[in-house]
């Protein structure tokens, strides 16, 4: 054995004899260190002549790179005892009783969000989604709203920096729940019926309008679908929501890229201690009409867009803001409360994990 090599052997058993990560570092120090037993080797290598240095080098670079293994080696796996020991160490008994009732809360938002699907889901709607980083194919074009349209403005649309030259397209935060529309007809031969509720982001900042806020979309496509099939939904959801038989809609004509035609629906309330109380005919004494939801036929174009032959298959859709149906039910005033996680708010307005919406069990139980 040559002196390199029972110099390793000598090393390499302190090495796998320490107990602890100093004893360890001592040992680095030693040998590897500025002043260290190996480092000094590697230095007299400079005072060799070239043949020496051919037959010394290896055999030093050699037991350097085997003391360097063997202290990485113990390093590990007294890291990895460390950690066993601490685990251990830090185990909860999972089984004991807290020491605190959970505090958690339904987020309002959330709590809807499950009200519309259970009243959705009782006329046979299925609950889809789609990504909140969307490419602008599914949330303008293939809805029909073309390059000069003003909601493709910046002021209104989080877009994503380009990538690179000839990336497919700009990606940016979807502006509305109808690329939903999209994805859906895309993916599932009609009929369909869904509602897509979800995130959706604008660059608008005021008491009533936050960068992020929520809406729901709703599609049906099938054979013969006509407004009255829209009116009817709409009128059977707001009921169920607004749990009163007494809602009375308007509708008035407007316009979607994606709808034609298209109308704007609103809803009769009247004011009640500072609060709109949603019923009765807008036209009546002491009520008003209040603007709620966008809706339409589905435009032939969004049809075909999506690879289905519009003289087959026609449809309606309509869009809603989830915060603002929250809001009009459960009586907050101020849109930007619902996301600034303050936990008074949360205990007052938010809801029992337990009170889950059923429409046996009365929507908002
Ligand atoms: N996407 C529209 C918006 O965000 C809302 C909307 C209007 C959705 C009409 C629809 C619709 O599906 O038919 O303002």
């Amino acid at each position: 054995m040559s002196d390199y090599q029972a110099m390793q052997a000598e090393l390499t058993g302190a090495i796998d004899a320490a107990t602890d990560l100093d004893a360890l570092e001592a040992l680095r120090v030693a040998a590897l260190g500025k002043a260290g037993s190996i480092t000094g080797l590697l230095k007299t290598l400079g005072g060799l002549t070239p043949e020496e240095r051919q037959v010394v080098g290896p055999q030093i670079h050699s037991l350097r790179e085997g003391v360097t293994a063997a202290l990485a080696a113990r390093k590990a796996a007294l890291e990895g005892a460390a950690l066993e020991a601490k685990l251990a160490n830090e185990r909860l008994d999972m089984t004991l009783p807290a020491d605190a009732s959970p505090r958690g809360s339904v987020h309002p938002v959330s709590q809807v969000m499950d009200e519309l699907a259970e009243i959705f889901a009782d006329m046979g709607f299925a609950v889809a989604t789609g990504p909140e980083i969307e490419d602008d194919w599914h949330n303008f074009t293939a809805l029909n709203i073309p390059e000069t349209h003003p909601a493709r403005a910046m002021h209104d649309t989080f877009y994503f920096p380009e990538v690179g030259e000839g990336a497919a397209q700009r990606m940016l935060l979807r502006t509305h729940t109808s690329p939903v529309q999209i994805r859906t007809m895309m993916e599932k031969a009609p009929p369909i019926r869904i509602i897509a509720p979800g995130r959706v982001y604008r660059s608008d900042s005021d008491a009533t309008h936050t960068p992020m806020f929520h809406q729901v979309e709703g599609l049906v496509i099938d054979r013969g679908i006509h407004m009255g099939h829209l009116k009817y939904t709409l009128e059977t959801f707001l009921k169920a929501y607004f749990e009163t038989d007494d809602i009375v809609l308007r509708l008035r004509p407007s316009y979607f890229p994606f709808t034609e035609p298209s109308a704007e629906v609103d809803v009769g309330y009247k004011q009640e201690k500072g609060r709109r109380i949603v019923g009765g005919n807008g036209d009546d004494d002491g009520h008003a009409w209040m603007e709620l939801l966008g809706s339409g036929m589905v435009n032939r174009r969004v049809i075909a867009n999506c690879g289905l032959d519009p003289d087959e298959w026609q449809g309606f859709a309509f869009g809603v803001g989830v915060d603002r149906l929250a809001m009009l039910k459960y009586g907050m005033d101020d849109l930007r409360a619902f996301f600034d996680g303050d936990l008074r708010w949360l205990a007052h307005y938010g809801f029992g994990a337990l009170s889950v919406p059923t429409l046996s069990g009365g929507i908002s139980a």
